[in-house]
C-alpha cells in the first residue's frame, strides 16, 4: 500500500574532526525504521542509471557516501528530483515511489539502507504495471 510519507532529504549527524569527518545512522533514531539491509552501488559507468523500480513495503535511506548523483522519485503523477552531494545527507524514499538513480559523478558511491531483507516479491520493475498500481492506490 502507498505510504502517507513522502520522499525527503534529511540531515544526518556530522562529527567534525581535524582527522576527518564522521557520519552515522542508527535505526529508529536517524531513520524511522529497522535497518535490515545495507547495500552500495559503485563503479557506475558514465551515463548509466540504476533503480527504476518501486517497492511495495521497503523504506530506503540513500546516501551519497562518495561523489554525487541524482535520485528522481515518482508517485504516479509527479516527478521530484533530489541531488545527493554530501555524505551527511540522506534521502528517505517511502514504499510506493518509483525511483531512479542517475547522473553519477565519477567514483561515486550510493549507500542504501533498507527496511527489509532482499526479496524480489517486493519489487515492481514494470513501469506500466506501476502506473496501474499507483492509479488504483490513488482511487482507494
Ligand atoms: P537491482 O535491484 O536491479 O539494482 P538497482 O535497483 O539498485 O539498480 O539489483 C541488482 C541485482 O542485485 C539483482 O539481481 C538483485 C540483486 N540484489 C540482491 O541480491 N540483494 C540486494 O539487496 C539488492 C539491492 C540487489
Amino acid at each position: 500500500m502507498k505510504s502517507e510519507k513522502k520522499p525527503h532529504m534529511m540531515e544526518l549527524p556530522r562529527m567534525y574532526d581535524p582527522r576527518g569527518s564522521l557520519t552515522f545512522v542508527e535505526e529508529n533514531r536517524h531513520v524511522a525504521f529497522d535497518i535490515k539491509r545495507v547495500y552500495w552501488i559503485y563503479d557506475v559507468p558514465g551515463g548509466e542509471s540504476r533503480g527504476a523500480h518501486s517497492h511495495f513495503e521497503t523504506e530506503l535511506l540513500i546516501v551519497a557516501a562518495g561523489g554525487s548523483f541524482e535520485v528522481k522519485t515518482f508517485d504516479g503523477k509527479e516527478w521530484e528530483s533530489f541531488m545527493l552531494t554530501k555524505p551527511f545527507e540522506g534521502l528517505y524514499v517511502p514504499p510506493g515511489y518509483w525511483h531512479t538513480l542517475g547522473n553519477f559523478s565519477s567514483g561515486s558511491v550510493a549507500l542504501v539502507m533498507a527496511s527489509t531483507l532482499y526479496t524480489e516479491d517486493d519489487y515492481e520493475r514494470d513501469f506500466e504495471k506501476y502506473l496501474e498500481w499507483a492509479r488504483k492506490e490513488g482511487e482507494a
